[in-house]
């Protein structure tokens, strides 16, 4: 079944061009020569409803949470609705308030999760209506709803998740496209990400050269007992995400920080020794991580720097330790880009420091006790 990988989170890293295409199949409209726009079957006669909400929450754990962050800016400004993140465990723990004009998006790869399963009862007995998304057909959340998307990322077994977030993603990025397909003046824009979606595949097959890369990469990191990730706009969520595959299959103190926090705390812990990527690719962001970069470099911190193809002069004029040279696509799509970077070297920082890749201790696959 693994094929010519050695591991499923190896194979599951390299099968992403493949996800991602079966999770937009079907999907895509076409009108004329283009591709005009999207169809989501089990959400078309609920996007009225979803538009006129009073506000969206995406409630999730771990990286399905993560992929909610990724799209949450995306979804706020096609759909003109505010979107309010949830941890399901949290907002269970506080009873924090949902209303019957609210629409609660339940993301979860397994469909499963206790935590998530629970916030669904609970976001139903307030009323709201309740969206799945999901990569499990016939799963609990996917039978509790009352409508969803799947992601048809196919099977995932290694216990990180890597193919089912770039999919969460993918689709959710779908549903922003069909909220925001009643108005005209985000029609270029919606255009634009339809192109790239199409180029997507390509665009993560480009990327996955990456590889040897970072092996090498993570034979340097290996030993080390910790790491930073600094992000900001659509890839927070990369920080996060990023950092969180480190820890959980590396077993390598790992933390997502949001760049625009730096000075508030984390900037203390810089030196010469702390490894740190900064992600920095080209988007409305990037001029603020530029001076984000200058700040680490002023206090001698040992900078890796994730940016666009190109840029790596220009967003670190005095050099880095290390560049990871990513390509472009449209903002909001660039967090299924620079997610791979992170998946692989968390998959090799694994195998060398001899740790099992699909069965990391402790955890399982799916959290169904809370
Ligand atoms: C990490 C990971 C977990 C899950 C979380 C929620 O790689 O897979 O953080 O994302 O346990 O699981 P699902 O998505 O099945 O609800």
């Amino acid at each position: 079944q693994k094929g010519n990988y050695d591991h499923y989170m190896q194979k599951e890293i390299h099968e992403q061009p493949e996800s991602l295409t079966t999770t937009m199949r079907g999907r895509l409209i076409h009108g004329g020569s283009k591709v005009k726009g999207v169809l989501l079957g089990g959400l078309k006669d609920h996007l009225r409803t979803i538009r006129r909400s009073r506000r969206i929450l995406f409630i999730g754990c771990g990286t399905s949470y993560h992929a909610g962050l990724a799209t949450r800016a995306l979804v706020e400004e096609l759909s003109g609705v505010p979107v309010t993140m949830e941890l399901a465990s949290d907002l269970l723990d506080r009873r924090g308030p949902v209303y019957r004009e609210d629409t609660a998006i339940f993301v979860s790869q397994s469909g499963e999760t206790a935590d998530t399963l629970e916030a669904l009862e609970y976001a139903k007995s307030c009323g709201a209506l309740c969206v799945g998304v999901t990569n499990t057909v016939g799963s609990a959340i996917a039978r509790g709803t009352h409508c969803g998307v799947h992601i048809n990322a196919g099977c995932e077994i290694g216990v990180a998740s890597t193919k089912a977030y770039t999919s969460q993603i993918a689709a959710m990025t779908m549903m922003a496209l069909a909220l925001g397909e009643d108005t005209l003046s985000s029609c270029s824009r919606r255009e634009a990400i339809i192109d790239d979606l199409i180029n997507l595949p390509d665009k993560v097959r480009e990327v996955l050269k990456l590889d040897n890369d970072m092996k090498e990469l993570a034979k340097e990191l290996m030993e080390e007992q910790s790491l930073l990730v600094f992000g900001r706009g659509y890839n927070y969520a990369t920080a996060l995400e990023g950092a969180l595959k480190v820890k959980e299959v590396a077993l390598m103190h790992s933390e997502g920080i949001l760049a625009g926090e730096m000075k508030h705390g984390p900037l203390a812990l810089v030196d010469e020794n702390l490894p740190i990527i900064v992600v920095a690719t080209r988007d409305a962001t990037c001029i603020k991580q530029q001076s984000v970069i200058q700040q680490l470099q002023a206090r001698k911190g040992r900078l890796i720097v994730m940016c666009t193809k190109g840029d790596a002069n220009l967003m670190c004029p005095n050099g880095s330790y290390r560049f990871i040279e990513v390509p472009q696509l449209q903002d909001c799509l660039q967090p299924i880009i620079n997610i791979v970077p992170f998946q692989l070297l968390a998959y090799h920082l694994t195998v060398l420091r001899g740790f099992n890749v699909d069965q990391p201790r402790n955890l399982a696959k799916s959290v169904t006790i809370s």
